[in-house]
């Protein structure tokens, strides 16, 4: 595809080499978006460097007022971003100058390698703050559906063949289970994000002297004890993007999270589970087909952690044989950034979003719960506290579940006589086993998902989510 050049003339040059650079080389287009975080930065910087005495106080406040007055025009729409000042950094400060000629003074003592750091963490930050509100918001439409249908059984599968029976509300709260997780992860990865950079220079600090500690300070670098956070080696300030990393990792792991649990709300809306509605909101119909209704939004959640996946793997193979320091590679870190946190949250957003427009249909969960196959483990159970060791009572239910088939029967259906026929330690009590109640009853240890135990964690999860 040939596009022309706004600086192309003639001949043979129909597209400037400069523009063709600087094309390739901006960043504008993507990291604007950091322009809150880029004037925080610099409001800090230059409060610093007043304090050693680089700006009057009458600079410091024209600079002040113009990265101001720059923000509200960014904000309004009214900023002109310009490519050939090739990213934020520059078309603040470029700006800040035309209008405040103080503006020149705010690069003392920095570099674009320390402030895009700093940009990036303090953006980091915020979002991580934000995702973490949408994950306990995610944890608690799990939550409802579970209380919603407190009482509701389904199988529980391994190997997605019917294995034990469990709440619902159990299913449901596993994926809370790992959320938290997530979230732990996440925050644990914020302490690592909030240190200061900005003091490391272009890679080797500054013979001025800057007060580090007063910029992390005003731009709240401060760990859980209050204690400031400043990177310890200017070298490492500007290279890294571990903490990026670490970011995308754990994203990583969330979206896999969401993706396993939009793979089971798939499932449970097809024809052959039918454990539970979405509303007509969240789901789209077919071109062709009239009678469909797709589970898009959960196909798409666990679409989406495809390329979430892949900007975790673009982030180590960008980071990997970079000489140190500050390389322009470090520049492709963003977009993957960016696009792994838009996506995490989205998706994030939209599966609470759905899951609270979802019902559970529990005529078909019963129906699916009532196979007395999910409680041959029980039966097992059973012939365990009349003495007999587990393995032979696996045999020798393993040997009713095979005469109940020959018969043509559900185990339920199966007499005394039947039971007896292949072991006498079967009692008049042993068909009592099939009565789900009691059989949810006893399952009663920590995490297990019997009856008081799920209304336990229900009930906690609730507390801790309030
Ligand atoms: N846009 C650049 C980036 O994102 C900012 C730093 C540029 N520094 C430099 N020395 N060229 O990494």
């Amino acid at each position: 595809m040939k596009r022309k050049s706004p600086l192309s003339r003639s001949g043979r040059f129909t597209r400037g080499p400069a523009a063709d650079v600087a094309r390739f080389a901006e960043s504008i287009s993507f990291d604007r978006r950091l322009w809150r975080h880029d004037i925080l930065g610099s409001m800090a910087h230059a409060q610093m460097l007043h304090k050693i005495g680089v700006l009057t106080r009458k600079e410091l406040r024209a600079v002040v007022r113009g990265l101001d007055a720059i923000g509200r025009e960014v904000r309004a729409g009214e900023f002109r971003w310009r490519v050939e000042l090739e990213d934020v950094h520059m078309n603040i400060e470029a700006d800040l100058t035309r209008r405040v000629p103080a503006g020149a003074k705010l690069h003392t003592g920095r570099s674009r390698n320390d402030q895009v750091a700093l940009d990036v963490r303090l953006w980091l930050r915020d979002e991580i703050t934000a995702l973490l509100g949408e994950i306990a918001d995610l944890q608690r439409a799990l939550v409802l559906l579970g209380e919603n249908n407190a009482d509701v059984l389904i199988p529980g599968y391994t190997h997605l063949q019917r294995a034990q029976p469990v709440y619902l509300a159990h299913h449901l709260l596993a994926y809370v289970e790992m959320l938290e997780r997530d979230c732990e992860r996440l925050w644990d990865c914020h302490s690592r994000v909030n240190v200061c950079p900005l003091g490391g220079g272009a890679l080797a600090g500054s013979t001025l002297p800057l007060k580090r500690e007063l910029v992390a300070k005003l731009l709240g670098f401060v760990d859980a004890s209050g204690k400031l956070q400043l990177t310890q080696n200017s070298m490492d300030a500007v290279s890294d993007r571990d903490f990026a990393v670490e970011f995308c990792a754990a994203a990583a792991l969330l979206a896999v999270h969401c993706s396993r649990l939009a793979e089971d709300l798939i499932l449970w809306a097809s024809a052959e589970f039918n454990f539970i509605k979405i509303a007509d909101a969240y789901t789209t119909g077919s071109s062709l087909m009239p009678q469909k209704k797709n589970p898009d939004v959960a196909e798409l959640a666990r679409g989406k952690t495809g390329r979430v996946v892949g900007n975790l793997v673009a982030l180590l193979t960008l980071l990997k044989g970079l000489p140190m320091t500050y390389n322009r590679d470090l520049q492709e870190d963003k977009e993957r950034l960016f696009d792994t946190a838009d996506t995490v949250r989205a998706t994030v957003r939209l599966l609470a979003a759905m899951l609270r427009n979802t019902r559970a249909n529990r005529g078909a969960c019963e129906r699916a719960a009532s196979d007395p196959a999910l409680l041959a483990t029980d039966l097992a159970d059973y012939l365990v506290k009349k003495g007999m060791p587990f393995r032979q009572a696996h045999h020798v239910v393993g040997a009713v579940v095979a005469l109940a088939e020959k018969k043509h029967a559900t185990l339920r259906e199966l007499k005394l006589e039947d039971l007896q026929s292949v072991d006498k330690t079967f009692g008049r009590d042993a068909l009592g086993v099939f009565d789900l109640k009691i059989a949810m009853a006893k399952r009663n240890l920590t995490g297990a998902p019997g009856t008081k135990e799920v209304a336990k964690q229900l009930a906690r999860w609730r507390r801790q989510l309030s």
